[in-house]
């Protein structure tokens, strides 16, 4: 199988997997248990904490587990309640929906508008109704095209307002290298899956001098904020994995650009096709396109029958068949958008994987 679809999620890393099993088992301790056994799985906590700050450099802020990346927004925009809060037009769903959601919540629910690539630009902030305290949630990098959102430049901007600025990292993460501390944001949503770690794992990073509301009550785990036994093998999983991706960092960067390089070489042959936010900061192993006249969908179908595993967008709504929000909000046409097809590339990936999905693509289109 050709697997190119890396933004949906990734195999566990074996290292990873290595590093969980004895606390599936002989260390099967609670980290909130006083005896040996408790705290062997509370250090192992410790040091997945420092593992992932490390990778993220957040020095000082607080890192709450939580189930993934969903939760982790979730949480994130829980924070806003009785309060402003700001989203940009191509967040991801498990932001959006729960906007929405939660609309009759927030002072107002503002919808940020992206430029034809997809970034939010600086004039666009100064559209909201802002008062101080409110919240701003803004992607660091796109599941769908890759775009990379000036994180940094949005919160500087914001700063003199006494907005706080949330940041879904979730698909940064691991394919970019980026300083937490540096961005100015107060709160950052991380997933372990995305990164070669065990599904079901995230967190929410929280700035130092920034204090959340409560989430689950219950015990005085993380930091009384998300009460409840902590996952600890899933905690370890992502902690190695972000141990590995920042040693391999360098090398996992040049790897997947080399061969993205190579399959949009190939792409800018097929007549008529559009790589979406093609001339910004994208991430490197991510890229998006459509082909006129072409069902993504049926394409996608074609493909799988081929064995290669391809994304039409987002995986959360790649089922429903709708138009991607993210290109509509990018301006680009209904039937272009349509056809859309994410491929989104990962460490283990070669060359001849990508020039046996270009043939395959390039024989599907002509059929
Ligand atoms: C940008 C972004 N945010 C959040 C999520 C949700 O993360 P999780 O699958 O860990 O809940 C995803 C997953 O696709 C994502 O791409």
């Amino acid at each position: 199988m050709i697997y190119l679809d890396h933004n949906a999620t990734t195999c566990c890393d074996e290292r990873v997997v290595e590093a969980m099993l004895p606390y599936l088992h002989a260390m099967y301790g609670n980290p909130s248990s006083l005896y040996k056994l408790g705290r062997v799985a509370r250090s192992a906590i410790d040091i997945a904490r420092e593992q992932i700050s490390a990778l993220i450099d957040a020095p000082g802020a607080r890192i709450v587990f939580t189930s993934g990346g969903t939760e982790a927004n979730a949480l994130a925009l829980a924070n806003a309640c009785g309060l402003g809060l700001a989203i940009s037009a191509i967040e991801h769903p498990s932001i959006f929906e729960n906007a929405e959601y939660n609309r009759q919540r927030f002072r107002q629910l503002h919808t940020l508008e992206v430029n034809e690539a997809g970034a939010v630009p600086l004039v666009s902030l100064d559209r909201a109704n802002w008062q101080a305290g409110d919240m701003a949630s803004v992607m660091l990098a796109n599941n769908e095209t890759g775009l990379i959102q000036d994180i940094a430049a949005i919160t500087e901007h914001l700063a003199e307002r006494g907005v706080n600025v949330h940041t879904d990292a979730v698909q940064a993460l691991g394919k970019i290298s980026f300083s937490f501390k540096k961005l100015g944001v107060k709160l950052m949503s991380l997933s372990s899956h995305k990164i070669y770690g065990p599904k079901g794992g995230g967190a929410l990073v929280v700035a130092e001098d920034f204090v959340l509301k409560p989430w689950l009550r219950g015990g005085d785990q993380q930091y009384g904020w998300r009460a409840g036994t902590e996952n600890v093998a899933a905690i370890v999983g992502f902690g190695k994995a972000a141990e590995l991706a920042k040693a391999e960092a360098a090398l996992r960067g040049v790897r997947v650009l080399a061969l993205r390089t190579r399959l949009e070489q190939a792409l800018r042959t097929i007549p008529g096709l559009v790589i979406f936010a093609e001339q910004v900061k994208r991430l490197p192993n991510t890229v998006q396109f459509g082909i006129p006249g072409i069902s993504g969908e049926m394409l996608l179908m074609q493909l799988d029958q081929r064995n290669i595993a391809v994304s039409s967008g987002s995986a959360c709504s790649a089922s429903s068949g709708e138009i991607s929000p993210v290109l509509v909000a990018m301006g680009v046409e209904a039937s272009l958008a349509r056809s859309a097809i994410r491929v989104s590339l990962g460490k283990d990936n070669n060359e001849t994987e990508i020039d046996q999905f270009v043939d395959v693509l390039k024989a599907s289109i002509a059929n």
